[in-house]
């Protein structure tokens, strides 16, 4: 018989996706759908071949709830947005590993804010950079599309690398979330739970449609579903 999972499954919502003229009514209903915190990608045009938008926007967002907010940083010298963003009520802040030189030391200056440390690695970075210091960070983000557009199609490649860092942060003692970001529909969310996946970031399949309750609800059974098949795996 399949055993319970033991972790709750968690949905973050990515705002990127949402119609930003009417962003407090897409978060009163993520919200009322039961997610359990919101992604924000913020794109500096250097990482990444695209803008989004700045710490004005994650206050307006803070306004609206008191979820955990999750600060995506696709920018050069990360470092110099933390305390913005902190400032203007980010939770977790996660960096791209590539982004950086030092980030052990982002890491604690993220944790000595008061901040959750997230790390994320695009699809061509091994989960093997984070190894030595992966007891440093709070969370993995594992990139399944290439970072800058949502709406992209997941990289079936990264469900190796998801296991790869389930079974890297379980040796650590399991306490580093695993996220997955980029391409997440109920299909390739049931491969990521199935993988070891514990954060599931979706932007397109929460908000196509506008039908926000109705795609959530799919995606949050199709995830419960890959956790039980995980959890059944001999
Ligand atoms: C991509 C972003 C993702 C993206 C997710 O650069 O980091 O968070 O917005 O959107 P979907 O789920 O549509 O791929
Ligand atoms: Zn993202």
């Amino acid at each position: 018989m399949a055993t319970l999972p033991t972790r709750p499954i968690r949905i973050a919502p990515s705002l990127l996706s949402a119609d930003f003229a009417n962003l407090g009514g897409a978060i009163r209903e993520a919200e009322a759908a039961g997610v359990q915190g919101f992604h924000l990608d913020v794109m500096d045009g250097h990482f990444v071949p695209n803008i989004s938008f700045g710490p004005a926007l994650v206050a307006a967002v803070r306004r609206r709830t008191r979820l955990p907010l999750d600060i995506h940083l696709m920018v050069e010298r990360p470092e110099r947005f933390l305390e913005p963003f902190r400032r203007a009520g980010g939770t977790r802040f996660t960096f791209h590993v590539e982004a950086t030189s030092e980030p052990v030391e982002l890491a604690r200056s993220i944790r000595a804010l008061g901040g959750e440390a997230g790390a994320a690695l695009r699809p061509e970075t091994p989960i093997a950079r984070v190894g030595p210091w992966i007891r440093e960070v709070d969370a993995l983000l594992v990139m399944t599309v290439n970072p800058g557009f949502s709406g992209q199609k997941f990289l079936p490649e990264g469900l190796a690398k998801i296991r790869e860092a389930r079974a890297v942060s379980d040796r650590a003692g399991g306490r580093v979330d695993i996220g997955v970001d980029g391409g997440i529909t109920p299909e390739t969310g049931r491969d990521a739970a199935r993988a070891g996946g514990t954060f599931f970031v979706c932007g397109n399949a929460a908000f196509e449609g506008g039908e926000i309750a109705a795609n959530l609800a799919r995606l949050r059974q199709a995830i419960r579903q890959g956790v039980e098949e995980r959890h059944a795996l001999p």
